[in-house]
């Protein structure tokens, strides 16, 4: 009985991974990076942000199910139902009510708890159903995921439609930056585009051409300081151009820009 459970689960695993490789709705960004500490969270959130303010109706996702950051940028208490309910059946997808920002087309964010206070196993393979059941409801969605190449990063990036690599500009994330593109390519997936965070000065590291964007050190965008989430400053304006680029080449041709 239990082995048809079992079997039936990868049944259904397998078949929403299909139909979600077919749905044609909103595009899947996710970020990735070699180390913790490079700004993915930071990034993920201003981008989101920046997106739905230019009236691309976006959602953020916090895949970081071990060490969620997410709701830190939150003036709200995150609500009781979060993605890690979901992956551990707590939850179905319908329960889950994400907390909504008003800006532009909306931005809606999908916070976590983490596996570590909730207690439970999580099963993710069942974010194919997730992703699939909100790419008819948004025309972007931003994924946060966990910093290395554990499945819990590498199963989300399988499933996005655009990579982006964020890193500092340093030699070991360098050199880390350079071992995930090829574990990507051996999977057969490739970084759309390569983002230097917490840049000071001129870059040492990285060449202007082979990169996407550059986002400067910037105190404003540290320390999830929510009161400075709309205020202009080097980092935020360089997240907006992110923004910018993002609905030029990843979003589909409506934006003009
Ligand atoms: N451009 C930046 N300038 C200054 N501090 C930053 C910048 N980007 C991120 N930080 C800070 O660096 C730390 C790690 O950022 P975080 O987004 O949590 O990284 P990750 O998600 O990759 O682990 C946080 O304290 C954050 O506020
Ligand atoms: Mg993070």
């Amino acid at each position: 009985m239990r082995e048809l459970e079992e079997f039936s689960r990868r049944i259904r695993n397998v078949l929403d991974l299909y139909e979600l490789l077919r749905e044609r709705g909103g595009k899947t960004i996710c970020l990735t990076s070699g180390k913790v500490g490079v700004g993915k969270t930071t990034i993920a959130f201003h981008l989101a942000l920046k997106l739905a303010e230019k009236d691309c109706k976006t959602a953020l996702f916090d895949f970081d199910f071990f060490l969620p950051n997410i709701h830190h940028f939150l003036e709200e208490v995150p609500s009781s139902v979060t993605l890690t309910h979901y992956l551990s059946g707590l939850a179905a997808i319908s329960d889950l009510n994400p907390i909504k920002i008003k800006v532009g087309a909306g931005l809606s964010i999908f916070v976590s708890k983490s596996v570590v206070d909730l207690g439970r196993k999580i099963e993710i393979e069942k974010i194919a159903r997730l992703l699939k059941f909100f790419k008819r409801e948004y025309e972007c969605l931003i994924i946060d995921l966990p910093s290395g190449m554990s499945k819990y990063a590498i199963y989300p990036i399988t499933l996005s439609d655009f990579i982006l690599l964020v890193t500092c500009d340093d030699r070991p994330s360098r050199l880390d930056a350079g071992r995930i593109k090829k574990v990507l390519q051996n999977m057969g997936l490739k970084v759309d585009g390569i983002v230097v965070n917490k840049v000071k000065g001129k870059l040492k590291y990285f060449r202007k051409d082979e990169i996407f964007c550059i986002v400067p050190y910037d105190k404003k965008l540290s320390g999830f300081e929510v009161r400075s989430r709309f205020k202009k400053s080097k980092g935020i304006k360089s997240i907006e151009l992110l923004a910018e680029k993002v609905l030029h080449h990843y979003l589909s041709v409506k934006y003009k820009l």
